[in-house]
């Protein structure tokens, strides 16, 4: 068994090569740039160079191995269809899918797409369909928590599933290690309860020790700002995209999957922040 992990440098494939490393299970850690990874990450794991937007690299990335965690990046002419025939063409035998909760009546989106197609490449698969990440508190809000003690996303008053993606990490190996057991299985996975922005910045308040406020700002405020400080426009229509959902009151669902196939409950916001507090300070 050797297992490509792609999205090696994000926030979930880094978890999946993680724990995939901790048990001693053979990987191959897929980036753009091998020296960049080197550099940040070591020598502790092995790299191969695959870019999703340049199909010369697939061959090479595809060798030597039988299943793949497979996630969808940021960017454009992602050359998945691709992708895909040769990963069926070398016989990969398992295909586990970084998804979307509530993929299914969103047939405008990529994710609905690369779920057919992967079903239709008849390469057995798992799709994890992923709540919103606890993570993004570390990446895309980070520099407004720390700098101006503010969660600054226009999500309005609604309740989104927060999830650990260490948890999303966990259900994913565990379908590429026991491909069998997890064949063709759908997990949506998602924390317990589901939160507001008010309350999760309450929370950082306590566990910080620094208040924290969740500003709800409009889309129009939002965009301003986000313009004023020369944040691509792009950028700021995806994060847009991303929170409607839950400014609609359509993203608090809640799935208990993780529990299903760990027979553990999943992390709570409070542990995620706790474990990570530092970077907010
Ligand atoms: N954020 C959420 O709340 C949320 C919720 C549900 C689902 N998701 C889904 O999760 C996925 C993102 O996962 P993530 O947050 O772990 O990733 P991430 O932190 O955004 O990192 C993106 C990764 O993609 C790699 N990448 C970028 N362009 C690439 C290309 N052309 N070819 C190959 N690799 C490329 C990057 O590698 P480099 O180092 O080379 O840049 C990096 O490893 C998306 O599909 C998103 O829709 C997100």
């Amino acid at each position: 068994m050797k297992i490509l992990v792609t999205g090696f440098t994000g926030k979930v494939g880094l978890q999946v090569a993680n724990y995939l490393n901790a048990k001693d299970i053979p990987i191959v850690c897929a980036v753009r740039n091998v020296e960049k990874a080197k550099a940040k990450f070591g020598d502790e794991y092995e790299y191969v160079n695959l870019d999703f937007s340049d199909s010369s690299t697939f061959d090479n990335a595809l060798e030597n191995v039988d299943r793949i965690f497979l996630m969808y990046p940021p960017g454009e002419n992602l050359l998945f269809d691709t992708f895909l025939e040769k990963a069926k063409d070398k016989g990969i035998k398992h295909i586990t899918y970084l998804s979307l909760k509530d993929v299914q009546f969103m047939p405008f989106i990529h994710h609905y797409k690369m779920e057919k197609l992967i079903k239709s490449s008849k390469i057995p698969y798992t799709f994890v369909r992923a709540g919103y990440f606890m993570q993004n508190l570390n990446d895309f809000l980070r520099k407004e928590i720390q700098e101006r003690q503010r969660i600054f996303v226009p999500a309005g008053k609604g309740k989104t599933s927060f999830v650990d993606t260490r948890d999303l990490a966990e259900v994913s190996a565990l379908s590429l290690i026991d491909e069998v057991k997890h064949r063709n299985q759908i997990y949506v996975i998602t924390g317990n309860k589901a939160l507001d922005f008010f309350e999760v910045a309450n929370i950082m308040t306590e566990i910080i020790g620094v208040k924290i406020e969740y500003t709800n700002p409009s889309v129009k405020e939002f965009n301003n700002y986000m313009s004023e400080i020369g944040v691509e426009e792009g950028f700021v229509n995806v994060v847009v995209g991303v929170h409607m959902p839950t400014k609609l009151g359509l993203a608090k669902g809640i799935k208990h999957d993780y529990e299903k196939v760990t027979g553990k409950k999943p992390t709570n916001i409070g542990q995620y922040i706790m474990d990570f507090k530092e970077n907010w300070i």
